[in-house]
């Protein structure tokens, strides 16, 4: 071979050499529906199950998605091709590389990243959504933390619900979804808005639960009794027949068009 052929030869083959070394390899590591994982077994999220989650959860490119327990990474991986950062909280270091290797295969590992930890161990006040497949006593274990999370970050499970917290929006996908676990649910944190605010329609005193409100409005010598709901920081109640909206900023409650 002379040696401009063989030089041009060498050329394409390290090309070549250096695109296959770009591609992934397919990881040596295939996980089974069902396997032990820390607190939890992995069982996958059906893909139109976090289609449904991230669309309640109106994920946009402005978000932060936090999924706690990620599997294989479909969801952070969904959340990351809807232009939004996302990241997933997984034990099982096998299934951080599957996952890793998933999102480069997707393309969107720039957006989406995975970080081998307890979810129990984890700060995820930063998130503007959080995603979860977990189990019912899970939810509760995580729910005072979730609680204390900025007003408005939405909160999006698989099937399993946070106790006595009421979901803000639920959606059943059985029909379509071709698997167990197939429901959505949407939480909304509430602001905090319990106590007396001066409003001018009068004297507003409140109770909360989560998202439900009630209480009484003090107004020209009258205490009409009032029942509402807190979404985010947007309050909406009604006494006497009316309906009001509010805003909760920061400490105080303002009226709201
Ligand atoms: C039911 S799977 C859900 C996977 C993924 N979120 C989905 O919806 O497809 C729960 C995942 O949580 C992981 N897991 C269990 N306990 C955990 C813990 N304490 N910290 C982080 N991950 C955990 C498991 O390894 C498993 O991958």
């Amino acid at each position: 071979m002379s040696r401009p052929l063989f030089a041009l030869v060498l050329a394409l083959s390290t090309s070549l050499a250096f695109a296959q070394a770009q591609k992934a390899p397919a990881p040596a590591y295939e996980p089974s529906v069902g396997q032990e994982g820390k607190d939890v077994v992995w069982v996958p999220t059906p893909q139109v199950v976090v289609n449904k989650m991230l669309d309640m959860a109106k994920v946009t490119k402005d978000d932060f998605v936090m999924d706690l327990g990620s599997g294989d990474g479909r969801t952070v991986i969904t959340a990351a091709k809807r232009g939004a950062r996302a990241m997933g909280i997984e034990y099982n270091p096998d299934m951080v590389a599957l996952s890793e290797h998933n999102a480069r295969e997707a393309g969107v590992a720039a957006k989406a990243s995975f970080k081998k930890a307890d979810l129990f161990e984890t700060d995820f006040s930063q998130a503007s959504v959080i995603t979860m497949f977990l189990l019912p006593d899970i939810n509760l274990q995580l729910r005072p933390k979730i609680l204390e999370l900025k007003p408005g970050t939405r909160i999006v499970s698989n099937t399993f619900t946070m106790g006595e917290w009421q979901a803000d929006q639920t959606a059943n996908l059985s029909s379509t979804c071709g698997a167990t676990y197939c429901t959505a649910l949407l939480w909304i944190v509430p602001a905090k808005v319990a106590g007396t605010h001066k409003l001018p329609q009068g004297e507003l005193t409140l109770k909360q639960e989560f998202q439900v409100l009630s209480g009484t409005l003090q107004t020209e010598g009258k205490s009409l009794p009032v029942t509402g709901k807190v979404r985010g920081t947007q309050v909406t109640f009604t006494a006497g027949g009316h309906e009001y909206h509010a805003r909760m900023n920061g400490k105080s409650l303002v009226p709201a068009p």
